[in-house]
């Protein structure tokens, strides 16, 4: 079997490339990234000398590249990982969300038409559903929940969904979609809630706090995401949405609390800054599709995977030091200096 992966040099992508080329030593895997800013190829370190795996640098939305790769390596699946993935950049520059999630996804999709594929599996996210109410813990996404969207991000993780569900429907492409919740764990970029805690307690920063820190996610361990994932693309059903979730609904405040007491810490570097415009209150999944259907159960609660979480964060401080004393600085300096 050869694999696609698109978008393997990032947080979720690359823990799923660790995982597959591991797991499947037959299996051809190959990652296409084009080495955005959230693409590291560090990340592939661990496999990129293993016989199994080939690193290919190009850009979903390039249509020459993509149906050149499809030409020269006739893969039988796609899993879609490539994105603009971080909401508050899509506040700031909504344009190339558009290109990279909608545009790129639509040429990936044409190239499964042209080519022929066994299965396009489409890595997408619960945002798409919008939001719950904080006093309605009854309240879960369902795959039958409406889409509504809130931010530009999400509305171009949707549309890029549609465009899956049609290709299916009209090219009787053999589709998947997962939607997932928040994930956390190693090679998580450090602009994200989790990992930008941990390096800012670690450098005895201030944490930046949006509103009251009352918004809820629901967070699963990333190797679990990828655990799915791999069932969904073995077993499941072409044409499906699959919820990916695990039941660990905590607060902002509860997360970056639990942070900085496991680095043994003062909660005096919590600082409450603007609000995220939009900013969505609660996710919650329902996971019970994919339990019954495809057997899947999250195998990593909260309280372990932050401490993985974070011992691997002191292990590895090479991996995101390299990072934050780069570009990322401006990007730091832009988005919280007078928040
Ligand atoms: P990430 O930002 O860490 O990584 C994205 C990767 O895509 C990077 O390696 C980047 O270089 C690559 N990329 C960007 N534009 C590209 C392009 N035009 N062509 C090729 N490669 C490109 O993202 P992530 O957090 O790992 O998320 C991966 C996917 O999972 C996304 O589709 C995201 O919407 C979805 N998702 C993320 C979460 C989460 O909590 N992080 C949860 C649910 C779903
Ligand atoms: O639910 C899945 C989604 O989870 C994915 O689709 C996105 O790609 C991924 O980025 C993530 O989106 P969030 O917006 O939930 O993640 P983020 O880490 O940006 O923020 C988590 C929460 O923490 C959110 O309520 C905003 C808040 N936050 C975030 C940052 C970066 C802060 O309070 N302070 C911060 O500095």
């Amino acid at each position: 079997m050869k694999i696609i992966v698109t978008g393997g040099a990032g947080f979720i992508g690359g823990n799923f490339v660790h995982y597959m080329v591991n797991k499947y030593p037959d299996y051809k895997i190959i990652c296409l990234d084009a080495l955005t800013y959230a693409g590291n190829v560090e990340t592939l370190e661990p496999v990129m000398n293993k016989e199994n795996f080939m690193f290919v640098k190009g850009d979903i939305a390039d249509r020459k590249a993509v149906y050149s790769l499809f030409e020269t390596e006739k893969p039988d699946v796609i899993v879609n990982f490539a994105a603009e993935s971080h909401v508050d950049r899509s506040i700031e520059n909504p344009e190339i969300f558009l290109r990279t999630n909608v545009i790129g996804t639509s040429v990936l999709l044409d190239a499964c038409r042209k080519y022929g594929i066994k299965r396009y599996h489409q890595v997408s996210t619960d945002e798409v559903y919008g939001d719950l109410p904080l006093d309605r813990t009854d309240l879960f996404f369902t795959e039958e929940t409406p889409i509504h969207t809130s931010s530009p991000y999400s509305a171009s993780k949707a549309s890029a969904d549609l465009l899956v569900q049609a290709y299916g429907r009209t090219y009787k492409l053999p589709v998947t979609i997962s939607r997932c919740s928040n994930n956390y764990g190693p090679y998580h970029f450090p602009e994200k809630l989790i990992p930008l805690v941990i390096a800012n307690v670690l450098n005895d920063k201030t944490v930046p706090v949006y509103g009251k820190g009352e918004n809820v996610r629901d967070w699963l361990y990333v190797e679990d995401h990828c655990a799915a994932i791999d069932l969904i693309i073995h077993n499941g059903k072409a044409g499906e949405v699959y919820n990916i979730g695990g039941h660990n609904e905590r607060t902002n405040l509860q997360v970056v609390k639990t942070i900085i007491n496991a680095l043994g810490k003062s909660e005096d570097l919590i600082t409450y800054v603007t609000d995220r415009p939009g900013h969505d209150m609660r996710y919650a999944i329902d996971p019970t599709k994919i339990k019954n259907e495809l057997g899947w159960e999250p195998a990593t609660t909260f309280d372990e995977g932050i401490k993985k979480t974070i011992k691997w964060y002191l292990d590895n401080k090479k991996w995101w030091e390299n990072i934050i004393s780069g570009e990322y600085q401006k990007y730091y300096e832009k988005m919280y200096s007078k928040r």
